[in-house]
């Protein structure tokens, strides 16, 4: 076939469908008959009208998708693997939830079967839903944590993925002695970071000041800076409480962020959940040392921990994305991340356009992905989900003879997991909605 262009001669193939592509914040493709050619190997090869490629690829294999829109698939900057058994369950603030509900699931992973259980149960909700990356969070154990990067690995999944650090203040079960945790996240770094082509990424993972002692951090800065290409995920200032802990446990610091600062952790690949208590000086020293935001709206609202200061984030030119944060969010779809990412906002309208952006191109930007992920241009990897906004009954029948500004606001404030037809990564389906499901009204 003419259009065989793949490096080792398999046949590209070639989904038909409405494509709605971020090139930045306000600025979308829109090809109603669209054509996405995907190589073999997973990459995207050509992205137009399909009238000007019918020529050339309609001897290949086809995928017609119908009245459906191709989209590049969502990004979570900041999720917690253990948690997808505990959505829902409120009742307090940041501190008392974790205390209640969060240590003793998280405990529960010293059983090797029970993680397995619940990694596999995470991994295709992820896909379920629409999520080709995740930024996630494991646990402290490093057996339980190596089989969710085995299951991630075996399902064709995307994940920046880390051991859990603590070494204070949290129950006996779930406190390590700080040199073992270093040691295990470095081995556990070594094994996975860069798996199959970057397909799995290593994040170390000290899980916030206050269940670290100065020393952990310090190590685990050092460790991070010597580990070229990984990640450092972690949260910062969620809620006035654990702000006014941190301040009491590290007196010498001048903020939370410099708590981090003073550790060596804030750079360009630091990843840092909430970030809503934070000072102009703290805006400062984030844009000049590069370090990116996970916005978590839903999780804000369900722990009431404060507002993003969305307006001051980015005057200052600091980059973010989207965070589920399963549990403390009580969804997984970035459709309903980006809804509350507008809604909590009491005097800001932020687009459809931005908020998609940032779930998708955006995420990637932070990071430093955005030249093989975020969008459906050629030489990317093909990460890319297949959405019928009319499963939501109250999206009108013909929402795709709309304009991209209808269609992204239909996505943003109908949308749920119920939209997503399928899932690919590297052109690998990783979910496919059946119809049999549909029709019992399961998703
Ligand atoms: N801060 C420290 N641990 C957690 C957690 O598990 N969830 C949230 N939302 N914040 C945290
Ligand atoms: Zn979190």
């Amino acid at each position: 076939m003419s259009g065989s262009s793949t490096k080792n001669g398999g046949a590209p193939t070639v989904y038909l469908g409405h494509i709605v592509d971020p090139m930045d914040e306000d600025t979308y493709r829109d090809i109603p008959e669209g054509a996405l050619v995907v190589s073999s190997e997973g990459q995207i090869e050509v992205v137009g009208k399909w009238s000007d490629l019918s020529a050339q690829y309609s001897s290949g294999k086809l995928v017609d998708c119908g009245r459906k829109l191709i989209m590049p698939g969502m990004i979570d900057m900041h999720i917690h693997l253990p948690q997808v058994s505990q959505i829902g369950k409120s009742g307090d603030t940041l501190l008392g939830w974790l205390e209640k509900y969060i240590f003793p699931a998280e405990a529960r992973f010293s059983d090797l079967s029970h993680a397995e259980k619940i990694a596999t149960w995470f991994f295709d909700e992820l896909a379920r839903n629409g999520t080709t990356l995740a930024v996630v969070f494991s646990t402290i154990h490093k057996e339980a944590t190596d089989a969710a990067f085995s299951i991630a690995a075996d399902k064709g999944m995307r994940a920046i993925m880390g051991k859990v650090m603590m070494d204070r203040n949290a129950p006996a079960s779930l406190l390590e002695n700080s040199k073992n945790s270093l040691a295990e996240s470095e081995q556990l770094a070594n094994k996975w970071h860069g798996f199959d082509n970057g397909r799995l990424l290593y994040a170390f993972t000290p899980r916030f000041a206050i269940t670290s002692t100065d020393e952990l951090l310090h190590d685990c800065g050092k460790l991070w800076q010597s580990s070229p290409g990984t990640y450092l995920h972690t949260h910062l200032s969620e809620s006035l409480e654990e702000v006014k802990k941190v301040a009491s446990l590290f007196p010498s610091s001048r903020s939370y962020l410099d708590v981090y600062d003073q550790s060596g952790l804030v750079g360009a690949r630091s990843v840092f959940a909430h970030s809503i208590h934070l000072d102009d000086q703290d805006l400062r020293v984030m844009h000049q040392k590069h370090c990116v935001l996970a916005h978590c709206p839903s999780s804000n609202f369900f722990l009431k921990s404060g507002i993003f200061p969305l307006d001051r984030v980015k005057a200052a030119g600091v980059e973010f994305g989207l965070g589920s944060d399963v549990a403390a969010g009580p969804q997984m779809s970035l459709f309903g991340v980006m809804k509350d990412a507008n809604f909590i906002q009491p005097q800001i309208w932020i687009s459809p356009r931005e908020l998609f952006y940032r779930a998708t191109r955006g995420g990637a930007k932070a990071l430093k992905l955005e030249d093989r992920l975020g969008s459906l241009e050629a030489g990317k990897e093909a990460d890319f989900i297949v959405v019928d906004p009319t499963l939501k009954n109250a999206c009108p029948m013909d929402i795709l003879e709309h304009e991209t500004d209808d269609i992204l606001s239909a996505l943003v404030f109908l949308g749920d997991d119920r939209m997503i037809d399928s899932t690919y990564i590297r052109g690998r389906p990783v979910f496919k909605r059946t119809r049999e499901k549909e029709a019992a009204g399961i998703s």
